[in-house]
């Protein structure tokens, strides 16, 4: 059981293992993805029921267009249908829904439907859930400093992180990556310079509590010392985090 006192309040997932998952099966790479968003629900519910106040999945990321035709307009379409009929259910939780990514190059169509839900789902404050969709660690810090540099603002770690696509909510404490590969891909990587890493080797539709509840034990057994020392810790911990 997970001591409530060392809970992460920032979750991350780079949700993997969608295609081998539906490869296993013989079925097409599509039905694993529709099997993820399943396994994305179980996860929300958890992390709501865990007392996680954010919770951060990589479901596209930029490299993700290399994917034949069919995968990626299969994973438009499943963008869309999830917006359509999970939005409610978030909503009724106390979920507050942000995408986050380069939206510019999305349809028309998806964009008015991810600014509907996040409008819709605005006030809410139980969970925070940011999909990260067509995002990339290297194309955030690239925004960000576009936007200070048109600005003519001075570009330093503390401008850089506010403009940053996540500048809403604070760094991830813990990010985990399912289906067994260990590597970030591109995922917030300015965002989990201190972010403890865990890696499941479990598929990401078959992510579940108790494989959650792995990696929170991992979470609370690790030190965090941001570069002290263990000494330093008890004192300090709060200043810190
Ligand atoms: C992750 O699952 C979902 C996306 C990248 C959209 P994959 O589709 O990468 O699954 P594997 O890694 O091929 O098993
Ligand atoms: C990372 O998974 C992206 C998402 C989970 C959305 P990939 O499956 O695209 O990563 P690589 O290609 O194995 O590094
Ligand atoms: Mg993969």
């Amino acid at each position: 059981m997970v001591s409530p006192l060392v809970v992460p309040r920032h979750v991350a997932i780079v949700m993997d293992g969608n295609g081998r998952w539906a490869s296993k099966r013989f079925l097409p790479r599509i039905a694993g993805h529709r099997q993820g968003l399943e396994a994305l629900r179980r996860v929300v519910f958890a992390c709501t029921a865990r007392g996680i106040g954010v919770l951060t999945v990589f479901a596209f990321s930029s490299e993700n267009w290399k994917r034949p035709p069919e995968e990626v307009s299969g994973l438009m379409n499943l963008l869309a249908f999830a917006l359509a009929k999970e939005v409610p259910v978030l909503h009724k939780e106390g979920v507050r829904l942000r995408i986050v990514g380069a939206k510019q190059h999305l349809s028309e169509r998806v964009r008015d439907s991810l600014a509907q839900a996040e409008n819709s789902t605005a006030a809410n404050s139980r969970l925070l859930l940011n999909v990260c969709f067509n995002y990339g660690g290297r194309w955030d810090v690239v925004q960000a400093a576009q936007t200070l540099t048109k600005g003519g603002q001075e570009i330093t770690e503390e401008s850089l992180s506010r403009n940053l696509s996540t500048a809403h909510c604070a760094d991830p404490d813990l990010l985990i990556r399912t289906g067994g590969e260990m590597r970030l891909s591109n995922f917030l990587l300015w965002q989990a310079a201190y972010s403890e890493l865990f890696f499941s080797d479990v598929l990401w539709p078959d992510f579940d509590d108790t494989a959650l509840d792995a990696a929170l034990d991992a979470y609370a057994s690790r030190e965090r010392r941001f570069g002290m020392t263990s000494e330093q810790l008890p004192a300090a911990s709060d200043s810190v985090s």
